[in-house]
């Protein structure tokens, strides 16, 4: 008989949808899971929405105080699907009340915040994570494995893209749902922590610790209408972001993002050149992995455009028959099949909160850079 593990779902939005899918999902498609979700409570601050969400997808109780969620006896996970400003303190409560705890990214809205996060889980010794999920898409996966086996040899070089075209409008308001993202004091950063923290979190999954960045940062639109207040505010936030990075294994790399690349949505992209092989890959052509093999003999030698969707492949025997895709929901089902997997076992699902801090002093340390223009040190201990 499985162990019932009762979920606190915070949040609504995207993510909360998200990731109620992949608690109704994981036990089913990975049968082994010592433990079972099971949607308890549900908190979001609208009364009425947080009912519809929850009769929707079947979580039992609902509230609109993320306090009474995390002080509940009836509950044993807290997820926190909230924006960023939330997390530090949902997450330290859930802590402090014994919960295991799940966060969105990015960690938190900066480092400082991040350290009492680490300190909380780690003093109440309680299982935690955060959903840096294209870790867990099959074929980025299969990136790690190639890498870990060492079949690029010594890397030289990284790049990476995340390129958006949202926020080009100069109508587009500031703040409140959906657009918090615009608002510093809500998001911590713009596409650093938004986007390049997806970007930094895979990296350094795959290449090591980038120990220091040189950085440039952009405000296109230096104004824009607050929508909660009314008023026309500054926007704090870095509306693109391009920097270099050197990784404590000698290699190079830039990176880039922007919600001003018209006609890009959501175009996460990164290469990595070894000695021996290179790889490439493509959100937007998720279930693939693009290599190169140098030892291939030479006549045949040239891209090979790798179907990651076969059963020996990362977590696709959980899935259909060879040859059929998945897609971007199941590296959350991944995720949740991963954490709970893990829980009872020395070896802890990644990136744990002390994981995720590293990749939010790679983003504190762009964004310094990118105001003093000097190369700064990053400080990550991997
Ligand atoms: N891993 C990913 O690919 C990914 C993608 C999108 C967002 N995110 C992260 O997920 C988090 C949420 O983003 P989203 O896109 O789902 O946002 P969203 O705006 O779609 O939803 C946010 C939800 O939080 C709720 N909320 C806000 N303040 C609250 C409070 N005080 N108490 C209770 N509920 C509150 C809102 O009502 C809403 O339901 C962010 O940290 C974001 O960075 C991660």
């Amino acid at each position: 008989m499985k162990k019932k593990i009762r979920v606190g779902m915070i949040g609504y939005g995207f993510m909360g949808k998200a990731h109620t899918n992949a608690f109704r999902q994981a036990a089913k498609f990975f049968p082994d899971l010592p433990y079972e979700p099971e949607l308890k409570m549900f908190c979001a601050r609208n009364e009425q929405r947080a009912k519809e969400f929850a009769e929707n997808w079947g979580y039992e109780k609902v509230v609109t105080d993320w306090r009474e969620v995390v002080e509940s006896d009836e509950v044993d996970l807290i997820d926190i699907c909230a924006p960023n400003n939330m997390h530090r303190d949902i997450a330290v409560a859930a802590a402090e009340a014994g919960k295991w705890v799940l966060t969105e990214k990015p960690l938190s809205l900066n480092v400082e915040q991040g350290e009492q996060m680490v300190a909380a889980v780690e003093k109440a010794g309680v299982p935690n994570m955060v959903w840096y999920n294209y870790r867990r898409i099959p074929s980025v996966t299969l990136a790690k494995n190639i890498v870990d086996r060492g079949s690029l040899g010594k890397i030289f070089h990284y790049r990476a893209n995340f390129l958006q075209d949202w926020t080009i409008s100069a109508d587009l308001p500031q703040g409140g749902e959906g657009l918090w993202r615009l608002d510093l004091d809500v998001a911590g950063s713009g596409v650093t922590g938004d986007l390049l923290a997806h970007c930094i979190d895979t990296a350094m999954w795959l290449n090591g610790s980038i120990i220091e960045v040189s950085a440039m940062t952009e405000t296109f639109i230096k104004e824009r209408e607050h929508s909660l207040t009314g008023k026309v505010q500054k926007v704090g936030i870095d509306d693109a972001c391009a920097f270099l990075a050197k990784f404590e294994n000698g290699s190079l790399a830039i990176f880039e993002s922007t919600r001003y690349a018209r006609g890009h949505k959501a175009l996460y992209t990164f290469e990595i050149n070894g000695e021996k092989s290179s790889i490439s890959w493509d959100l937007h052509d998720l279930h693939r992995l693009k290599y190169f093999d140098h030892g291939d003999e030479s006549i045949v030698r040239g891209w090979r455009d790798i179907h990651v969707t076969d059963g020996d492949q990362p977590y696709m025997d959980k899935w259909w028959v060879p040859g059929l895709n998945i897609g971007f929901e199941h590296s959350f089902t991944h995720g949740v099949a991963d954490f709970l997997a893990s829980v009872d076992s020395d070896k802890k699902a990644q990136p744990d909160f002390r994981n995720a801090l590293q990749t939010q002093k790679v983003c504190e340390a762009v964004i310094n850079s990118g105001k003093s223009r000097q190369w700064v040190k990053t400080n990550v201990e991997l």
